[in-house]
């Protein structure tokens, strides 16, 4: 089955076509990051009027790429459209809702939803083909949790952040550092240069498989306020990463051990931080096996939605479904 998806949930406009939940035959996603850099964050009116005005070309491009790529392809073989319907920005997510919704009645072609976090755990089911159970987390910039993922649609919600999201932390503490937005690639490339045990931070005592980010947030600004102006940007980017990281792998090492998981898995922006993956690995020594998408499927994409469209479309089907944040519970 050839699936094409469309993902405008936050800030990327991204169209993919992809065969059987794992064969990406085309992609094209324009980031509106450099547009939104300016003001520090996404701004929802500028998202959803820069998709407005993308969403036609990226959906021809992406048809385009697909036909050059693979010379038996034409539209008429897709078999199905998936469109993101939540969660994310309303003004966004209704720019691809009524783009999908045109092409399905024009072109007569079978349209489903999809979640977005579901289709950040599928971005995992591409190329790579993994497959469930496993123990998963799920890092973005607006969610953060840990999941036992049974099959392709079927998960059970084990714990998740009270506050503040691991990625909305990133890109909080990367204002706080003048970095650009997004903040968690910036603190990743300024951590390199850094030394982690520089400053002492606090880890937040919460629930078992639960997070807390807002307090660390507050305790970097406090700190900041109380260091000479020429204090090293390196040393605390470092120390909040790797607070953040080892918060994030301790307890999901420490899920997969009491689920008998073999294996674990992440998904969402904050799983390209290279950081991340090490300190997993380190701390699965050698038991556990560590799945990650390739970078690029990390972060908001058009193929992890057509994946989700194949493998497992909404329940609740094209219902707006906005307010869909604990999905998983
Ligand atoms: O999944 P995503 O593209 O969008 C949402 O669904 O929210 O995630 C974006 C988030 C941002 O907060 C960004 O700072 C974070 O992922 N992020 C990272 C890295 N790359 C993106 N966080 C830490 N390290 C990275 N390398
Ligand atoms: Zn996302």
């Amino acid at each position: 089955m050839i699936v094409l998806g469309i993902e405008t949930s936050c800030d990327e406009t991204s169209v993919a076509i992809v065969k059987d939940g794992h064969e990406v035959l085309s992609e094209i996603t324009y980031s509106q990051i450099a547009t939104h850099k300016a003001f520090g964050g996404v701004v929802p009116e500028i998202a959803a009027r820069e998709h407005f005005l993308s969403i036609d070309k990226v959906i021809n491009e992406s048809i385009n790429q697909a036909i050059s790529l693979h010379p038996d392809f034409n539209w008429k073989k897709i078999d199905r459209i998936a469109v993101v319907n939540g969660p994310g920005l309303v003004s966004s997510l209704l720019v691809g809702i009524t783009a999908a919704k045109t092409l399905s009645w024009a072109l007569d072609i079978e349209l489903v939803s999809v979640n977005h976090l579901q289709a950040h755990i599928c971005a995992n089911y591409l190329i790579d083909k993994t497959e469930p159970p496993f123990v998963c987390l799920l890092a973005s910039g607006g969610h953060t949790q840990l999941l036992f993922v049974e099959d392709y649609s079927k998960q059970k919600l084990l714990g998740q952040t009270l506050d503040d999201s691991a990625g909305e932390a990133f890109d909080k503490v990367g204002r706080l550092l003048g970095l650009d937005y997004p903040g968690g690639p910036a603190i990743e490339k300024l951590a390199l240069e850094g030394n982690k045990s520089a400053f002492t931070l606090p880890r937040a005592q919460v629930g078992e498989f639960d997070f807390s980010f807002s307090g660390l947030k507050t305790a970097v600004m406090r700190l900041i306020a109380s260091l000479p102006p020429d204090f090293s940007r390196a040393d605390l980017a470092t120390s909040f990463q790797d607070v953040v990281c080892q918060e994030l792998a301790n307890k999901l090492v420490k899920a997969a051990h009491k689920y008998n998981c073999k294996k674990i898995v992440i998904a969402g922006g904050v799983a390209s931080n290279q950081n991340l993956r090490q300190i997993i690995q380190e701390k699965s020594e050698g038991k556990i096996e560590l799945k990650a998408p390739q970078l690029k499927y990390c972060t908001d994409n058009g193929a992890m939605v057509a994946a989700a469209g194949f493998l497992c479309p909404d329940e609740f089907g094209l219902g707006f479904d906005v307010y869909s944040r604990n999905k998983h519970r």
